[in-house]
């Protein structure tokens, strides 16, 4: 079943009608050793050069990957390389995914920010080393895809979201859809600090779904209120500057995100959702919070 949808009018399924997927038991994690911010690809890193304070940083990750593990998660923890300071935003370098004969893939992004592009092989030989079968996309037809940053599977189903816009192109999701097999529904992305669909569209489960809705057009936000029963909405204060959309539900009850943001924790918790906050105020100065600091894997 392959298809780009842009408008809820062609949507012509129903969530039972796509195949189930398991959700992720394990977390891949990269070290904050070398994070900085040391360029400006994003608005939230603009006077922030120099500004990262590296201890706080550890200590924030640190708490982080402990968080995963209290839940149950089995987290895999990559080295950082020095000159890659972006890359413990692991969330960007891939999509993996899991066949339903149980065969795990993933395809390699094509990052749009020159700075990133290196940080792609290093985490494809580490996929190598963990099995994966590894797939790429074809580089002349497709320029930019930045993986899980605009990538979102939907909870525990072969029904992908993609946002494009700024640092992945809707072509991208012309070629993953033939390559897995998958719909993908395609979110047009029109506010710069939402450069990425997980700074503004955040899966909690089947039927819940956290948004920022200034981040996308009149079709986008049609398709995201036709696909999910209950869109809870975060107020710009909370998902510009405290990146209250970056959150993960990893188990569709559990959700981790940036500590403080309290109007989004109280509709959290309002629908039934258990809230765990962490501080990632150091990894916010580059434009990145709990989900980018993370990739789930089968
Ligand atoms: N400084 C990084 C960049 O601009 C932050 C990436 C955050 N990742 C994310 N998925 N939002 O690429």
């Amino acid at each position: 079943m392959t298809k780009i949808y842009t408008s809820a009018s062609q949507i012509d399924f129903s969530l039972t009608d796509i195949p189930s997927m398991p959700a992720p038991s394990n977390v891949m994690m990269v070290k904050p050793t070398y994070f900085d911010v040391e360029y400006v690809i994003n608005p939230h890193m603009k006077n922030q050069i120099g500004q990262v304070d590296k201890m706080q940083a550890q200590n924030e990750w640190d708490h982080l990957q402990d968080g995963f593990e209290e839940l149950g998660f089995d987290v895999h923890v990559i080295d950082g390389v020095k000159g890659l300071p972006d890359m413990v935003f692991c969330a960007n370098q891939s999509l993996p995914f899991i066949d339903s004969d149980g065969t795990k893939k993933v395809i390699m992004s094509i990052m749009h920010a020159p700075q990133r592009k290196k940080e792609v092989e290093v985490i494809e030989t580490w996929y190598k080393t963990r099995g994966y079968e590894i797939l790429h996309l074809d580089s002349s037809k497709v320029n930019d895809f930045e993986g899980m940053g605009d990538a979102i599977w939907h909870f525990k189903r072969k029904l992908l979201w993609g946002g494009y816009g700024f640092r992945s192109s809707i072509s991208a999701y012309e070629q993953i859809s033939e390559m897995l097999d998958t719909p993908i529904i395609a979110l047009e992305l029109v506010d710069d600090k939402y450069y990425h669909l997980d700074t503004c569209f955040c899966v909690l489960n089947e039927k819940n779904v956290l948004i920022y809705p200034d981040a996308f057009t009149e079709n986008g936000l049609e398709l995201i209120n036709h696909m999910f029963e209950n869109v809870i909405e975060a107020t710009s204060y909370e998902a510009e500057k405290m990146f209250a959309v970056n959150a993960t539900c990893p188990d569709g009850k559990n959700v981790l995100i940036q500590q403080g943001c309290t109007d989004v924790n109280q509709k959290l918790r309002d629908a039934k959702f258990s809230v765990h906050e962490y501080s990632t105020y150091e990894f916010i100065k580059s434009g990145g919070s709990v989900f980018c600091m993370k990739m789930m894997l089968w």
